[in-house]
């Protein structure tokens, strides 16, 4: 927890650096090793070019309780090691088992076509946190079962950028800080002031430890192909002048309007930067993909664990119960 932003910078670089070769994207992996790099004329052909947007600048601290479907998606060994590192992405809960994510923090090699996804046991899901770097009794943690990236994602325009994570469990809604949202699913009305939250990084430099929103009204779709040539599939969301913006870390969250899912956050050129606001996937364009994709999920399945996996799931069920039954074993042939 205490340790110097120096050192985080080089873990984050030698993740970096051993996980993906992605060109000119700017991941969240990268996130505290760069600021933004972007040029503002980019063409959309340029879109690789594009920084991913890492992190709310311009907003304000909030509690989990505010929108107890925000989930942290983390890096389990980075997590492993130090509680409050590995922050990857955001997510939403949208059911008991499914968080919606974005595809482009799971893509393993952004120039490779076709796509592919890293495995689910890289990763951990962490709900009901209002700081990234402790647990109460409310936080709950998740291993990740399966991993389901849109196959059409395209790395160069981010289009189809949406991932589903399935818990490794049934999230428990004993706690009032972990509930899920529901899906929009008719387009959002321009003007209208959504929300985004995150953990990344508060201005392009800094960087956040407490969960963060901001508001962001929903911008005219011709503007959005104006600048940016987006398709359907896309929206975006923000002020023309500039100064509110999700950043580096907030990837994956969600954008709220009116208390549904309307928008995962994707990419942007830099953060907050005025002219270029950001841009989400558009979830109603998603909502048959969303089903269809849970609709090939085995529920009655659970992801067996090797020995190292049993490490610190204090909170996992399984493992209590585990530990339960050895007492109890113990307790009985000891006497
Ligand atoms: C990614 O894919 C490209 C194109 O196939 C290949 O040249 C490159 O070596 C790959 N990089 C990694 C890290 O696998
Ligand atoms: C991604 O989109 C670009 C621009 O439309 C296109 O040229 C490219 O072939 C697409 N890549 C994949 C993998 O579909
Ligand atoms: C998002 O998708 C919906 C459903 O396909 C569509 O009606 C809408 O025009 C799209 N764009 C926006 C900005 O909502
Ligand atoms: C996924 O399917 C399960 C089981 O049928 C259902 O309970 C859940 O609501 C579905 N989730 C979504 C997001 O459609």
């Amino acid at each position: 927890m205490d340790i110097p932003w120096q050192l985080q910078v080089l873990f984050q670089m030698l993740l970096s650096w051993t996980l993906v070769a992605n060109g000119h994207l700017e991941f969240p992996f990268l996130s505290l090793s760069t600021g933004h790099t972007s040029s503002p004329h980019n063409e959309p052909s340029d879109a690789g070019k594009f920084v991913i947007l890492p992190k709310v600048v311009g907003g304000y601290s909030i509690t989990i309780a505010q929108v107890p479907f925000q989930v942290s998606v983390r890096r389990r060994s980075m997590h492993e090691r130090t509680y409050g590192l590995g922050l990857i992405c955001g997510g939403a809960l949208i059911s008991q088992r499914v968080v919606c994510s974005a595809a482009h923090c799971f893509a393993v090699n952004n120039s490779y076509n076709p796509v592919r996804f890293y495995g689910p046991k890289l990763f951990v899901v962490v709900a009901g946190s209002t700081q990234i770097d402790q647990a109460d009794r409310n936080t709950k943690e998740y291993l990740v079962q399966q991993i389901i990236g849109h196959s059409d994602y395209n790395a160069t325009t981010l289009e189809n950028d949406i991932a589903l994570i399935f818990l490794n469990g049934y999230v428990s809604w004993s706690s009032k800080t972990v509930r899920a949202i529901p899906l929009a699913t008719k387009a959002q009305r321009e003007g209208t002031t959504c929300l985004i939250n995150g953990w990344g990084k508060v201005t392009v430099v800094g960087k956040s430890g407490s969960l963060q929103q901001a508001p962001v009204p929903i911008l005219n779709p011709s503007l959005c192909r104006a600048i940016y040539l987006l398709p359907m599939s896309q929206l975006c969301a923000g002020f023309m002048q500039g100064g509110i913006d999700a950043c580096q870390g907030d990837s994956g969250g969600p954008l709220i309007c009116d208390g549904q899912l309307a928008g995962i956050i994707s990419w942007g050129v830099g953060c907050a930067d005025p002219g270029f606001p950001g841009v989400y996937t558009n979830v109603s364009y998603f909502v048959d993909w969303i089903r269809s994709m849970n609709a090939t999920l085995d529920y009655s399945k659970y992801l067996v664990m090797d020995s190292a996996d049993g490490r610190r799931l204090a909170t996992s069920p399984q493992r209590t119960w585990w530990l339960a039954l050895a007492f109890l074993l113990i307790a009985l042939s000891g006497g």
